[in-house]
């Protein structure tokens, strides 16, 4: 039987990856960010999942205003990155696992989800982000660790799904997953976020409170999350903190009780907070212990905390 064995939150800041994409990452500024996930890497090359599931949005990428559906889930054998504007990133094109998509898509859909179905699917930035951040940099001519099974959601044009809807899909495909024969160990990310704004009198936007208090939620009392309001995320974490709902699909496929293993919180990364979680299912196959020890490395320290906050302070003010 498959099973899911951890959630990964991770936002998807487009100039994280070209910091990556263009040799920066050991610039001060960007050296924060990407040093967070270092504990993070170490922990997925030790839990080695078979398959991971990205919960992500298209940024008018793969979709635009001319069709607009709600979940869509890539049930190809390969998916392109896309070409954002300046050509596509140099990512390798990422595998699909369409066996698995395709049962993920029959137990949904007959589990009353009406999901879209992409037999043919280019992925942009909110799902590529997240993979270099957790699987490292690989180049275009190298291969991901694992197949990737994509789940686009409309978080761009009004209306998005409610959380609790977000909640609910994350039951319905963790049902899904425990129903497929083969013995796959699955990995379920959720993207975006955390409070950002980018246009309009209110661009540049953070709140650090609701985001930390959103982290803290999703680890230990998710159902709170669940009854937020599309309105609440819009006024306290910006136009486009309404990503966060992603983060209850992954939250919803999790145990209800999960152990929190990892997290970073730094801002801002261009004008967002960068917000990362790694939970981890306690039942069979949980990934735990993998967790545990890589978490157990020397955490930065107080002095570099300071400076680094002290740096991110001058970005902003900046930028
Ligand atoms: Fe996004």
């Amino acid at each position: 039987m498959a099973r899911i064995v951890a959630g990964i939150g991770s936002s998807h800041v487009p100039a994280i990856g070209a910091a990556l994409d263009n040799g920066k990452t050991e610039e001060p500024y960007w050296k924060r960010i990407f040093s967070g996930f270092e504990k993070s890497q170490a922990w997925m090359r030790e839990t080695k999942p078979d398959v991971a599931i990205i919960v992500y949005n298209d940024h008018a990428s793969a979709f635009s205003v001319e069709m607009i559906p709600t979940f869509a889930l890539g049930c190809a054998a390969e998916f392109p990155p896309a070409d954002e504007g300046w050509g596509p990133r140099p990512v390798p094109v990422v595998k699909g696992h369409p066996a698995l998509a395709s049962h993920i898509a029959q137990s949904v859909i007959l589990d009353e989800f009406d999901l879209t179905i992409c037999n043919k699917m280019e992925v942009d930035h909110g799902m590529t982000v997240p993979m270099n951040l957790l699987f490292g940099k690989v180049e275009k001519s190298g291969h991901w660790p694992c197949p990737v099974i994509p789940l686009a959601v409309n978080v761009v044009m009004y209306p998005p799904p409610t959380g609790h809807r977000c909640f609910m899909l994350g039951r319905a495909i963790r049902k899904a997953v425990e129903s497929y024969p083969e013995d796959l160990k699955v990995v379920i990310f959720g993207t975006g976020g955390l409070s950002h704004q980018i246009s309009g009198p209110r661009a540049g936007l953070i709140n650090s409170k609701w985001d930390k208090n959103f982290l803290d939620n999703l680890s230990s009392n998710p159902q709170k999350l669940v009854k937020i309001p599309h309105i609440d995320y819009m006024r306290e974490a910006g136009a486009e903190g309404i990503e966060m709902v992603m983060w209850l699909i992954m939250r919803g496929a999790l145990d209800d009780k999960v152990d929190e293993v990892y997290r970073f919180y730094t801002v801002p990364a261009s004008n967002t907070a960068v917000g990362h979680i790694i939970l981890a299912n306690r039942g069979r196959g949980g990934a735990r212990k993998s967790a545990a020890k890589a978490a157990a490395k020397p955490k930065r320290s107080a002095g570099k905390l300071k400076r680094a906050a002290a740096r991110a302070k001058v970005e902003r003010i900046r930028g």
